[in-house]
C-alpha cells in the first residue's frame, strides 16, 4: 500500500494550495483527482483571466451559517498575501473594477504557478484518479480508497469543491466523506447563478435578450449596484449573480434602474422642457433603447408627445424604473452557478486550521465548505486562505 504523509482529494484552487504549504513543511505530499487536468475551474474563471482575489475584506462578502468562520483563515493568508505570490512568479495582473484582480494575461498562468509551486515541493499528483471510500485505520491515520489502489496517509484534506457545473466534474463526494465521519452537512443551493422566470414574464423579456443596463438589484436591505443582463430565460449579469445568492423560492428581487435619481422628478423636468418628444426618449437618457420601449408600453402609454402623458402615467413609469419588483421562478441550477452556497457544517470545523472537530488528521478546505463568497475573487480569496491553514498543520 502507498504511504503518504498528507492526501489531499482535489486538484482545485484549495486542494492545490494546501499541498504546496504541506510541502513546504516538508510532508510527503500526494494530490488525487478525477479530472483529466488540475484547476479546471481557475482555467475558466473570470472569463479566462481569473479574478484570482478581491482586495476587500469584510464579513458581510461571505454567506453562510456562520459567516464569521471564515474570517480567521482569511486574516492568516490575506489577499495581499496571494498577490505576493503572483508577483514572485511574474504574472501581471490588474484591478478591474470593486477590489476585484484579475491577470492581464490568461488564467492558466495561475494554474501554471501552483503546479510549478507543487512540483518544487515535490508533491505528486495523480490525475484521472478516482476516489472511494476514506476511513481510519486501525493503526491511526487514514486509508483513502483511489483508482490506484488503497493509499494510507496520516492526513487527509478534502478539497473536492462544491456540486456546481457537473460537467466539469464537481460531485458531491465532499459531502458525502463529512458525512460518513458523521459531520453535519448544511443544505446545499446552487448561488452566483442566472435566475429564471415563468413563461408569462418571459413573453416581454424575450425581446430584450442580450441587453445590459447598470443598476442596483436588492432583496431585503441587501443589494448590489452592478449591471444585469435580460437572457433568454430571465436574468443575468453581476447584479443578478450576486442577489441569487440571498434570493429563495417564493421571493420578489427589486431592481433600481436609476440608483439615486429622481425618476418622477426628472421626467417632470423633462416633460416640461421637451413636451414633444416621446416618453421613451426622454426615458432613453436613463435607458437601453429597447428597455425604455418596454417600460413606455407596459405603462400604457401611446408613444405620442410627452405633453399629453398625464402625471399618474409618469409617476407610475417612475415607480417601475425606480423600484422594478420582479418575482424570478428559479435559477439555472448547477448546471451554470459559479458555486455552491452551504456544504460541512463550520460549526464541526476549527476555524483555525479547517480540522474536523473530533477527527483528527481530516481538514475540509475550499467550496465544500459552508463558506460562500461574494462575486469578484472572494471564493478564490477563501480557496487560497482555507488551502494555506490547512497546509501548515496537516
Ligand atoms: P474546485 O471545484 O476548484 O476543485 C475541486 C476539485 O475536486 C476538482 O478538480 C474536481 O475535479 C475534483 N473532484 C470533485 N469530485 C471528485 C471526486 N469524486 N473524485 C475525484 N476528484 C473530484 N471564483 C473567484 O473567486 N473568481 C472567479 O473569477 C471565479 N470564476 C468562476 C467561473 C466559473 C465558470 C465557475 C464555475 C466558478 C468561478 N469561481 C470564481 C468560483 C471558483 O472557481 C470556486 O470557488 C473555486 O474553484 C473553489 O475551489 P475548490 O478547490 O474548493 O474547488
Amino acid at each position: 500500500m502507498k504511504r503518504v504523509d498528507v492526501i489531499v482529494l482535489g486538484a482545485g484552487a484549495a486542494g492545490m494550495f494546501a499541498a504546496i504549504e504541506a510541502g513546504r513543511r516538508g510532508r510527503r505530499v500526494l494530490v488525487v483527482d478525477h479530472a483529466a487536468a488540475a484547476g479546471e475551474k481557475i482555467r475558466i474563471s473570470g472569463g479566462g483571466r481569473c479574478n484570482f482575489t478581491n482586495t476587500g475584506f469584510g464579513v458581510e462578502r461571505f454567506l453562510g451559517k456562520n459567516p464569521r468562520f471564515a474570517l480567521s483563515a482569511l486574516r492568516r493568508f490575506t489577499a495581499q498575501d496571494f498577490i505576493a505570490r503572483v508577483d514572485a512568479a511574474g504574472i501581471a495582473w490588474h484591478e478591474k473594477t470593486l477590489g476585484q484582480l484579475f491577470c492581464d494575461g490568461s488564467a492558466k498562468q495561475i494554474v501554471d504557478m501552483l503546479l510549478g509551486d507543487m512540483a518544487r515541493r515535490g508533491v505528486e499528483l495523480w490525475l484521472g484518479c478516482t476516489l472511494g471510500a476514506v476511513r481510519q485505520a486501525a493503526g491511526g491515520g487514514f486509508e483513502v480508497e483511489t483508482g490506484r489502489g488503497v493509499v494510507g496517509a496520516a492526513s487527509v484534506i478534502v478539497a473536492t469543491g462544491g456540486k456546481s457545473i457537473p460537467k466539469m466534474g464537481a460531485t458531491g463526494y465532499g459531502y458525502q466523506v463529512a458525512a460518513a465521519f458523521g459531520l453535519p452537512v448544511t443544505e446545499t443551493r446552487p448561488a452566483l447563478v442566472p435566475l429564471t422566470f415563468a413563461e408569462q414574464e418571459l413573453d416581454w423579456m424575450r425581446p430584450l435578450a442580450g441587453v445590459a443596463v447598470q443598476g442596483r438589484v436588492s432583496r431585503g436591505k441587501t443589494g448590489f449596484d452592478e449591471a444585469l443582463l435580460f437572457t433568454h430565460r430571465g436574468l443575468s449579469g453581476p447584479a443578478v449573480l450576486q442577489i441569487s445568492s440571498y434570493w429563495r423560492e417564493g421571493e420578489a428581487i427589486r431592481v433600481d434602474l436609476a440608483p439615486g435619481l429622481d425618476v418622477a422628478a426628472f421626467l417632470r423636468a423633462e416633460k416640461q422642457a421637451a413636451g414633444r418628444a416621446a416618453l421613451r426618449t426622454a426615458l432613453g437618457k436613463l435607458l437601453p433603447e429597447k428597455l425604455a420601449r418596454l417600460i413606455e408600453a407596459q405603462a400604457g402609454a401611446t408613444g405620442g408627445p410627452m405633453a399629453e402623458v398625464g402625471r399618474a402615467v409618469l409617476d407610475r413609469v417612475a415607480a417601475q424604473v425606480s423600484g422594478w419588483e420582479l418575482r424570478p421562478v428559479g435559477s439555472e441550477g448547477y448546471r451554470t452557478a459559479e458555486v455552491t452556497l452551504g456544504g460541512v457544517d463550520t460549526e464541526a470545523l476549527d476555524g483555525r486550521t479547517m480540522e474536523a472537530k473530533g477527527v483528527p488528521g481530516l481538514y475540509f478546505v475550499g467550496e465544500v465548505v459552508d463558506v460562500t463568497g461574494w462575486l469578484g475573487g472572494y471564493n478564490f480569496q477563501w480557496a487560497w486562505s482555507s488551502g494555506w491553514v490547512a497546509g501548515q498543520v496537516a
